[in-house]
């Protein structure tokens, strides 16, 4: 089985750099799933209806979402309705939506678990226990877990706590591709963070004309999307058709 995953996709600039591109890899590639991280997709912020239905148009078939989940009000209906939607599973109970869902590609039941990290985030339940916690429901070996966190330390350990128990652990969040991809003794393919799909020249996506002097200055300053060209970052994985064992990860990454 083999699984193309995109990288937070970071407003227009991403998400049209997904339409420009998406189609060519389809073609190289030829993916039997693809999934891609659109928690930034509506203006840097969150993601809305239409968003991500533009974004299944382009060929995206599972959205996983991070800490902006929330960022736009109009999507939490779609949490609830779509189950191609899916926000972090470890999140208070109650919350809109759904942190996994189960999918068929091919033959076979693929599950998809988004998780947010804990470190230099904001405030969530344990992810590692909230995974142990749901792993007995998921009827599957086949299962692949967007982790959305800061710190590779963190993405690192709980990649090994669930070696043997996922076919991957891809890392998203900090929007900037990382080349550390292995496959760990248990058979999960690990990668700390795949990259975005955003403007290239930014700071991780947004205009550096308001980040850079955010910095110098400390004043607060409302984040506008970077207008310059994209740069597309995924990862293929190719998954045994038995096992659900991660046979390889191949990082992908497109500059204008
Ligand atoms: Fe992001
Ligand atoms: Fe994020």
């Amino acid at each position: 089985m083999r699984i193309l995953f995109l990288g937070d996709i970071v407003g227009k600039p991403g998400r049209h750099g997904v339409r420009d591109l998406l189609p060519e890899w389809k073609t190289r590639y030829a993916p039997d799933v693809v999934i891609a991280n659109g928690e930034n997709a509506a203006g840097g912020v969150g993601i809305t209806p239409d968003i991500a239905n533009e974004l299944f148009r382009y060929g995206i078939e599972i959205i996983t979402l991070g800490n902006h989940v929330w960022g736009k009000k109009e999507i939490y209906p779609a949490l609830e309705s779509d189950p191609r939607l899916l926000r972090p599973a470890n999140y208070a109970p109650g919350v809109p939506g759904k942190g996994w869902g189960m999918f068929q590609v091919l033959d076979k039941p693929l599950a998809v678990m988004a998780l947010a990290g804990r470190v230099f985030m904001e405030p969530a339940d344990c992810p590692f226990r909230v995974f142990d916690a749901l792993r007995p429901e998921i009827e599957t070996p086949f299962l692949f877990v967007d982790f959305h966190g800061e710190a590779t330390s963190e993405k690192m350990a709980f990649s090994l706590h669930v070696d043997g128990r996922a076919s991957a652990v891809i890392g998203t969040h900090t929007h900037t591709q990382t080349a550390d991809e292995r496959i760990l003794p248990g058979g999960t393919a690990f990668l700390s963070d795949v990259g975005m799909c955003g403007p290239y020249d930014s700071v991780i996506g947004m205009d550096p004309d308001i980040i850079v002097p955010r910095f110098l200055t400390q004043l607060p300053s409302k984040f506008e999307v970077a207008k310059s060209d994209p740069v597309v970052c995924g990862v293929l994985l190719d998954l045994d058709r038995q096992t659900g064992r991660a046979l390889s990860i191949e990082r992908l990454q497109h500059r204008p």
